[in-house]
């Protein structure tokens, strides 16, 4: 399958930013730019929020091209689990999307690979897309073992089989890109993403948009877009600031 032929896709996920009053600034700047006109018919853009402010995303993008998300979720379906938050109650704020296994989750919250798994699950039980991020750390990059880790952290989810996985969206974070301003070059990332391309095809699912994650901006997304196996981004210091947002959505 030829990039061509998969769509677009660029998601913003704020991370632990924001305010009410911040957000409907930069939720209106997201409503009324032309997105779709921007990004071309076949992208798509969306933002993954903090929790509490679902509700305001949901009320200022409804109607809109902008399609929004959560940035994490319970593996859990309900009970006596304090703190957590389900599918189910994502899906009440018509979430898209919702991150699997951000390596900010994965380093300051000990998510194992299967715990990752076992939350992209929980996601597709409830409609929603889990865009289920992989990406290895800087000593695992200059000690050689990147495509060992990716296919590591990419297991248990391969695992869920090609009817789930076909329903996800992948994303190639690499920790030692991520909030450095020191992305990886489009070269780098497209080795590694068509490494998952591979391991996608093996399961008869190489359609499966693959982003791209880590310092990315206006300034450097033409370029990593280029690159045949990058089907978009997903962005985060540079997904605060509209105008530059929008830019990335438009390369
Ligand atoms: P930056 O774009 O700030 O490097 O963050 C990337 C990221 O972690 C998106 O999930």
């Amino acid at each position: 399958m030829t990039q061509q032929s998969r769509a677009r896709l660029v998601l913003g996920n704020w991370k632990m930013h924001g305010s009410l009053a911040q957000n409907a600034v930069l939720l209106s700047a997201l409503r009324s730019a032309n997105t779709e006109a921007d990004a071309g018919p076949h992208a798509q853009v969306g933002v993954c929020v903090p929790f509490p402010y679902l509700a305001q995303t949901a009320q200022a993008l409804q109607g809109s091209v902008v399609s929004w998300g959560a940035q994490d979720v319970s593996a859990h379906e309900q009970g006596a689990y304090t703190g957590e938050v389900s599918a189910a109650m994502l899906k009440d704020f018509a979430c898209r999307w919702v991150l699997a296994g951000h390596s900010e989750r994965r380093a300051y919250h000990g998510e194992t690979d299967q715990a990752v798994a076992d939350k992209a699950r929980a996601a597709l039980q409830s409609g929603l897309t889990p865009v289920v991020c992989v990406g290895e750390t800087l000593a695992e990059h200059e000690s050689g073992q990147t495509l060992d880790v990716i296919r590591r952290q990419l297991a248990p989810v391969l695992a869920l089989g090609a009817q789930a996985v076909a329903r996800m969206v992948l994303a190639y974070e690499p920790v030692w890109a991520i909030g450095t301003g020191r992305s990886a070059t489009p070269e780098q990332a497209q080795q590694v993403h068509a490494a998952i391309r591979a391991e996608l095809a093996a399961l008869g699912t190489a359609q499966v948009l693959v982003l791209y994650g880590g310092s990315v901006k206006a300034a450097n997304a033409a370029s990593l877009f280029a690159m045949p196996d990058i089907d978009g981004a997903l962005v985060g210091g540079a997904a605060l600031i509209a105008e530059e947002f929008l830019r990335i959505a438009a390369a």
